[in-house]
């Protein structure tokens, strides 16, 4: 069986209790470097993800008598690993545990219901911002090209009123969290690791 552990946003105290068991009995842990240096008191192979995803499968494949486990943050299915991981193994011998997501924890502390909230993402694609400013609630993980700044001049462009929630590094010691018009965004300095949600009430 091939473990799928959402480890939630960052700080390992987000981790389930059904994750750390599981990663505890595992022999193998595969995943990217911010999740695999946050597992601290492991002993057994650690195996870092990077663009090696065939090799990945080969290898999981190849040992199917190890315990292996994949480190996901947030959750695998949000924006993660899972979608790839559902596509080439098997569903009989996967377990997706799914750990508290980077977007569900930046609502909870801005005390806003995720309810009819629309879910998308700018790695490695530019999205449809017609289609993505037609909600009223959106949420977006984004990468280093297409970020909070770049949100906020498509808002503007398309002369909008909306409110923009910015969460850096959540769950970690330096969260931050901005919360201002288009304009006041594009004003702040650059941004770290972080999801966008656009409001249109606020
Ligand atoms: C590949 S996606 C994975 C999302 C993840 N599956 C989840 O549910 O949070 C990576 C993106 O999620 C967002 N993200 C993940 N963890 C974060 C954190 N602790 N603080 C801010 N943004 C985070 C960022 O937009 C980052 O570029």
């Amino acid at each position: 069986m091939i473990n799928v552990i959402g480890l939630g946003p960052g700080n390992t105290d987000y981790i389930t209790k059904l994750g750390e068991k599981l990663l505890k009995n595992s022999d193998v842990i595969i995943g990217g470097k911010r999740n695999l240096e946050s597992i601290k008191d492991f002993n057994g192979e650690k195996i870092e993800l990077a663009s090696n995803l065939k090799e990945i499968i080969e290898y999981i494949n190849d040992n199917k008598d190890k315990q292996i486990s994949v480190l996901a943050s947030g959750d695998p299915f949000i924006y993660g690993i899972g979608r790839y991981l559902s596509k080439n193994i098997e569903s009989k011998d996967l377990n997706v545990v799914s750990g508290i997501s980077s977007l569900q924890y930046i609502f909870s502390k801005v005390h806003i219901d995720m309810n009819d909230l629309y879910i998308t993402s700018s790695h490695g694609k530019t999205p449809d911002f017609d289609y993505v400013l037609n909600h009223k609630k959106v949420c977006m993980v984004t990468d280093k090209i297409i970020g909070p700044k770049e949100i906020c001049k498509e808002i503007l462009k398309r002369n909008l009123d909306r409110t923009v929630i910015v969460g850096e590094n959540l769950s970690y010691d330096n969260e931050k969290i901005t919360i201002g018009s288009p304009d006041e965004i594009l004003n702040t300095d650059e941004f770290d690791m972080c999801v966008v949600v656009i409001l249109e009430d606020y």
